[in-house]
């Protein structure tokens, strides 16, 4: 697994922070940001977006994910998410079964870094296959 070093972990702390302000979700007041890291170094920003038809609704680390794959980066190290009610990080906001999934598709189960935080002093990193055990990727198709 790439060591990532305090200070990228910090920045991508402080990014998913951010992106938790562009958070629209006037129905769950469960605001999320996400900070997804490229192999090329580039970080792609994410919150979620809900709809007033509810099932529309996207989650943070979805909308990082999209933007990346949208623009032809496919590689990916690591995923920060921040998140809480009212925007309050107290607990970490764990990604949803369908976000794990979508990471299963273009991730090294075994490589790619999931750092749950509450602020840049208390984070804890996961590897993909701990969160998805067993998960069902690309190679069980081929
Ligand atoms: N949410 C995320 O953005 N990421 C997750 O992994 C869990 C849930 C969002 C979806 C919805 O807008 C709100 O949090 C409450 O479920």
């Amino acid at each position: 697994m790439k060591k990532l070093e305090k200070n990228q972990i910090e920045a991508l702390i402080d990014q998913a922070i951010g992106m938790m302000d562009y958070s629209y979700a006037p129905y769950s007041h469960f605001h999320v940001g996400a900070a997804l890291l490229a192999k090329n170094g580039s970080v792609y920003g994410g919150c979620n977006i809900e709809n007033a038809a509810y099932t529309p609704s996207n989650c943070a680390e979805r909308t990082a994910f999209f933007k990346a794959v949208s623009e032809g980066v496919l590689e990916f190290d690591a995923i920060c998410i921040v998140g809480g009610m009212n925007k309050e990080l107290n607990k970490y906001a764990a990604p949803c079964g369908v976000c794990r999934q979508v990471m299963m598709e273009f991730c090294d189960p075994e490589e790619f870094q999931i750092i749950l935080a509450t602020s840049k002093k208390q984070y804890e990193i996961f590897p993909l296959n701990e969160l998805l055990p067993l998960g069902f990727g690309p190679d069980n198709l081929t």
